[in-house]
């Protein structure tokens, strides 16, 4: 018998191929497929053993990456948890606490990992959607003593996830940040998104993420690509980062197919962002004209909902929105719809299409 092990399975239920054919697929930017071009990228890449330091893709995007976010060096990942977590481990010792928002990545969907792993504990923050402020922060701060958790990390979202997809306003997110390290912690920014509030902001990614003495950027939400994320910092940093990699294995080998991929997407998939905001602002438009629905206006890709004055419930409509070939996605009593590079403007009228009817059913 494994310890602890019981009925309920980790393993994520295959796609019922008695379901109807996707017409559009809004549950996730994580949903995308590698595109023509990508796939030539990858097909053409220069690869060697990326774990003994011979890849030259991997090092060309780690170089592009760190120039990018304004750091002195990069480290290339397979995920985005992955980063969060190498982060935290390196900034933080067994015991220590991070101040993060409640509803942030590492809080709600990373498994416990900064304490499984770092003996990390989380103190989470209040704030609307997915962002807090200053006098927040420093409500929460405490005097360094012998009975308290040690505040090692403050750890902010771009965009908050949950939050809406929202970009934090740079004059609040860079108050908060100075105020943590003027208490002496360290500053880490979860990027999965940092590229939509790049391009929903018109700031350059090294200005919006001055603040923060770590930063990641993942490639499989908006960007599109199969695989990856680039964690950024100092060079001491990366290198305490790199021990982890290691350790987590997720050092890898012929790394370079990945890496040019992302490369890819650096040069061919940020701009057209602009297109995914654009669909998200039709789609909110479309909803809130539904009577009963209550839409939060979205700041870049994610548009979340309340269908209940509608008469479902987040999960009955995401059902009927399937039955329909539309997928989505909930979050307790929110449907999140997500654009992204395999969504098109047609797409979002189909989308639009079944919500209506899906409503006019109720
Ligand atoms: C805000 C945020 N952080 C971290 C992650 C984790 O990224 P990955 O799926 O690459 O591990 C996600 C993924 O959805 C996310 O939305």
């Amino acid at each position: 018998m494994i310890p602890g092990m019981n009925a309920f399975s980790y393993i994520p239920a295959r796609s019922d191929p008695a379901l109807p054919q996707v017409l559009a697929n809004l549950y996730s930017d994580t949903h995308t497929r590698p595109t023509p071009g990508m796939r030539d990228a990858m097909h053409a890449a220069a690869c060697g053993d990326e774990q003994a330091g011979d890849d030259p893709t991997v090092w060309a995007l780690c170089d592009r990456m760190a120039a990018l976010l304004g750091k002195e060096a990069a480290v290339f990942l397979p995920s985005g948890t992955m980063c969060n977590v190498a982060a935290l481990l390196v900034h933080c010792r067994p015991g220590d606490e991070v101040l993060a928002h409640r509803t942030a990545h590492i809080v709600t969907s990373e498994h416990g990992n900064h304490a499984a792993l770092g003996g990390i504990m989380i103190h989470p923050l209040e704030g609307k959607r997915g962002l807090f402020d200053v006098p927040t922060l420093e409500a929460a701060l405490r005097p360094r003593s012998r009975y308290a958790p040690p505040q090692a990390l403050l750890e902010v979202e771009q965009t908050a996830n949950i939050g809406g997809g929202v970009v934090w306003p740079q004059v609040q997110l860079d108050a908060v940040l100075a105020r943590g390290h003027a208490a002496g912690l360290a500053t880490h920014m979860d990027g999965a998104r940092l590229m939509n509030a790049v391009v929903a902001a018109g700031i350059p990614a090294a200005e919006m993420v001055a603040g923060c003495d770590s930063v990641w950027l993942d490639f499989t939400k908006g960007l599109g690509a199969p695989l990856g994320a680039v964690l950024a910092g100092s060079r001491a940093f990366i290198s305490e980062a790199w021990r982890w990699k290691q350790r987590l294995g997720g050092s890898m080998r012929q790394g370079g197919v990945s890496a040019a991929a992302c490369l890819y997407a650096l040069d061919h998939h940020i701009d057209r962002l602009a297109e995914d905001h654009a669909n998200a602002r039709t789609l909110a438009r479309g909803l809130s004209q539904i009577s009963g629905m209550v839409v939060e206006t979205p700041d870049t890709n994610l548009v979340f909902f309340d269908p209940r004055g509608a008469g479902l419930t987040a999960e009955a409509f995401a059902a009927a929105m399937r039955a329909q070939g539309v997928m989505v996605s909930t979050m307790a009593e929110r449907v999140r719809a997500c654009t992204h590079l395999d969504v098109s403007a047609a797409q979002i009228e189909v989308a639009l299409t079944a919500a209506r009817a899906v409503c006019a059913a109720t």
